[in-house]
């Protein structure tokens, strides 16, 4: 039985790895904590915290004060640092916040987990898993073979750069105070309870709600598509039985370009209507819903500056030393996403309200149609 302390356990992510952590280790107690901002969602784990499965404390991770009184009040041997801002589009508008949380945050996290550890004697037994992304890692071209664990770090975007900064902290502190820590990298996740912001759902639910569909450029850019449960299965094998002080690359092996991942969201959609009719009635302004394709939306628009061309994982390393190896391919785990989105109206029309109008005015009000 361990303690476990899930940092952003409210995220995308967070919120699917403390069910897989629940499913595959019941007897773990596990602590959630979470400043809840907007990306965060705590619906799935309501009936959780209802019956005390787990703990959920509201809070920073930049507050120290408030991590070192859990870590003395729940004596953590494991540490999964998933709290982030997590959105490329956000850190060009506003960058502050990325670097307050991520590298700020992750440094006061670190700080305190070292000290805790250090004075309950605790280093041993204890591990801390820095989850980070292939984003620091910069640019493939198209030639290029995918990104290794030892690829030079070349961030491109604020939020790759803030998330590069982190590992190198986290590095100094293996290094330096022999801290035990680890770090994965993976490429870009999709499955259920990802924020409308990110490209998959964006693309579902403004289909849904018959609006264009903004591909940015000339949706050439290419990103490694990972499903969330296989890199959950992926950082639990690395925090049990990874090599402390090493590097994990994750991903999914499903290398697909904007244009085409947009295009089957539409080819599922559209497949998904002509079976159900029951779905034009709850989404009349979706052409499927009158017979039409909804790649009658797709809509090309201004670049992300500084837009990433390309993301490759060569995960040879966690399946050599972990066994560890994806197993969902792209096009089932897509249809599963999309019908995930089709259950779960309510999850996203709650998502979508208030203050996620506004960012939409302000990422694509002035983005035109090129
Ligand atoms: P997310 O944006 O969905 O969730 C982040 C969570 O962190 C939210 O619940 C938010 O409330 C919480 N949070 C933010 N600032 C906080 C703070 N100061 N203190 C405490 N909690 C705070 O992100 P995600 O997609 O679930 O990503 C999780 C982690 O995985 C991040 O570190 C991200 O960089 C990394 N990652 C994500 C992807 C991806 O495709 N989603 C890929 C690679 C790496
Ligand atoms: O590679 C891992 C990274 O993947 C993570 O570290 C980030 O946290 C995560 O957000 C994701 O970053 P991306 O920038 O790749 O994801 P996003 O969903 O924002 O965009 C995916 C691709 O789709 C990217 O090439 C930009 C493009 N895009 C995105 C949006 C939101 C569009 O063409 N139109 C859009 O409206």
């Amino acid at each position: 039985m361990r303690n476990i302390l899930i940092s952003g356990g409210a995220g995308f992510i967070g919120q699917n790895l403390v069910h897989a952590w629940r499913a595959a280790r019941p007897a773990d107690r596990i602590v959630v904590l979470d400043a809840v901002t907007y990306a965060a969602n705590l619906r799935s784990l309501d009936p959780l915290i209802a019956d005390r499965s787990i703990t959920f404390v509201k809070g920073d991770i930049g507050d120290a004060a408030l991590v070192r009184r859990l870590f003395d009040e729940h004596q953590f041997t494991r540490v999964a640092h998933l709290a982030a801002e997590s959105h490329v589009d956000r850190s060009i508008a506003d960058p502050e916040a990325f670097l307050q949380t991520n590298v700020l945050g992750t440094f006061a996290l670190l700080q305190t987990a070292l000290d805790s550890w250090r004075s309950a004697g605790t280093m041993d037994d204890a591990r801390f898993l820095h989850v980070s992304t292939d984003e620091v890692y910069g640019s493939l071209g198209l030639a290029d073979p995918a990104f290794s664990e030892t690829s030079p770090y070349r961030p491109n975007s604020p939020y790759a750069a803030s998330k590069a900064a982190s590992d190198h902290l986290v590095r100094s502190f293996v290094v330096t105070y022999g801290m035990p820590a680890l770090i994965t990298n993976c490429s870009n996740n999709y499955g259920s309870y990802q924020h409308p912001e990110k490209l998959i759902p964006l693309m579902v639910i403004h289909a849904l709600e018959g609006k264009p569909l903004p591909i940015y450029g000339d949706g050439s850019n290419i990103r490694d598509w990972l499903h969330v449960s296989d890199h959950c299965d992926a950082l639990m094998a690395v925090i049990e039985r990874g090599r402390i002080g090493e590097t994990y690359n994750i991903g999914g092996g499903n290398e697909r370009n904007n244009r085409d991942v947009v295009g089957l969201i539409c080819d599922t959609l559209d497949r998904a209507f002509a079976i159900d009719p029951k779905l034009a009635s709850r989404f009349p302004s979706c052409p499927a819903a009158s017979g039409n394709s909804c790649r009658s939306l797709i809509s090309f628009v201004t670049d992300r500056p500084g837009h990433d061309h390309r993301y490759a994982i060569d995960a040879g390393k966690l399946a050599r030393e972990l066994g560890s190896r994806c197993s969902i391919g792209f096009e089932a785990g897509l249809e599963q996403t999309v019908n995930w989105y089709l259950d779960q109206e309510t999850w996203w029309r709650d998502v979508t309200s208030g203050a996620y109008q506004a960012w939409i005015e302000k990422n694509y009000g002035f983005r035109i149609a090129v």
